[in-house]
């Protein structure tokens, strides 16, 4: 992939920190013990939100994320469950701890300890690939058996069935899916199968992340960090390298498969099993980049089309 092929940059717009009511805002000075004196705005991520680098007037800083349920209904529900996730982490974890959190009137605010470093350049560069991959290892290791009560993969809602609504749309509506690769179009039924097998490959004890990408993961010398466990559940210790690898092929990375296979994660997992989540994988991405996107998130369609691509190309390497 050269990089004018490049998925766009995961930003979405973002608000600004001042857009969070007084009273929430002096809630968490007060609770910190320290105003305010700067908030900088981070632009990656794609939460419809404060994501924000906010100084404190002893000098601390802290990161900062805040949603109203009038921006997004969803979002609201993600962070109040990335406030669990993110508090019953054990302290070894490579992830920021959660200082406070504030839900209130439909509002939501997560005080996280900031972490120092920057995402992985774009496109992926071999060392610092090679850095994450490690890491996603040991956090697996760390996390197996799961020190955490999350969802189980294997009972995920309203995920691995993007075969089936493209196919139920096609059905129904008449609609010849034109946007939709060809190849997947050809094999509707066939990838519709496979993806409803998601369950039976997924049950595991490990806590997985389930958001693995670039935007997500913060490297600082040959400290790797991941943020944003919003969508964490249990499943295989394989399973967020699996998430991530799609990512990595579109943003500059090599293809999934010559990464998994030899991966000392996925080097044991025979395709039988890997088949439906790579297929629960293209299908999610096949299905949202032809739905109208979320509140607040305008770039969020055109990430997950660049996503679906190489997604698309595993599942054909594997079925082919
Ligand atoms: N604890 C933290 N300290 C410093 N920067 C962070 C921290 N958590 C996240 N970030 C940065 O802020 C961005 C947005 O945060 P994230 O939690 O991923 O929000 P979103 O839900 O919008 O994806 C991340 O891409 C990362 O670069
Ligand atoms: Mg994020």
């Amino acid at each position: 992939m050269t990089a004018e092929e490049l998925a766009p940059p995961a930003r979405g717009r973002r608000r600004r920190w001042e857009e969070v009511p007084i009273p929430l805002r002096a809630e968490v000075a007060a609770r910190l013990g320290a105003e305010v004196t700067a908030a900088t705005s981070v632009a990656t991520g794609f939460s419809p939100g404060v994501a924000v680098r906010l100084t404190l007037q002893d000098g601390r800083r802290v990161f900062a994320k805040a949603v109203a349920r009038d921006w997004n209904r969803d979002t609201l529900a993600l962070h109040r469950r990335e406030a669990e996730i993110t508090a019953a982490l054990p302290p070894a974890a490579p992830a920021a701890r959660l200082l406070l959190s504030v839900s209130r009137a439909g509002w939501t605010v997560l005080v996280l300890e900031h972490v120092p470093g920057r995402p992985p350049r774009l496109p992926w560069q071999p060392k610092e690939l090679a850095l994450v991959l490690a890491a996603v290892d040991g956090l697996s290791k760390l996390l197996t058996p799961s020190p955490v009560s999350a969802a189980p993969a294997s009972e995920l809602v309203g995920f691995a069935d993007g075969f089936k609504r493209l196919r139920q749309r096609r059905e129904a509506a008449g609609d010849p899916l034109d946007d939709i690769d060809p190849w997947a179009v050809r094999n509707l039924e066939r990838l519709e199968l496979l993806e409803a097998s998601w369950s039976g490959s997924v049950r595991g004890d490990t806590l997985c992340h389930f958001d693995l990408r670039q935007d997500n993961i913060l490297i600082q010398g040959s400290r790797v960090t991941f943020v944003d466990w919003a969508q964490a559940l249990v499943g295989p210790a394989w399973l967020d390298l699996a998430c991530l690898l799609p990512s990595v092929a579109a943003q500059g990375g090599p293809a999934p498969w010559t990464i998994f296979g030899s991966h000392p994660l996925g080097r044991s997992v025979s395709e039988e099993v890997l088949a439906p989540v790579v297929a629960a994988m293209a299908g999610y991405f096949l299905l949202r980049q032809s739905l109208p996107p979320p509140a607040g998130m305008p770039t969020v369609r055109a990430f997950q089309r660049a996503l679906g691509l190489p997604t698309l190309a595993w599942l054909r390497h594997i079925c082919d």
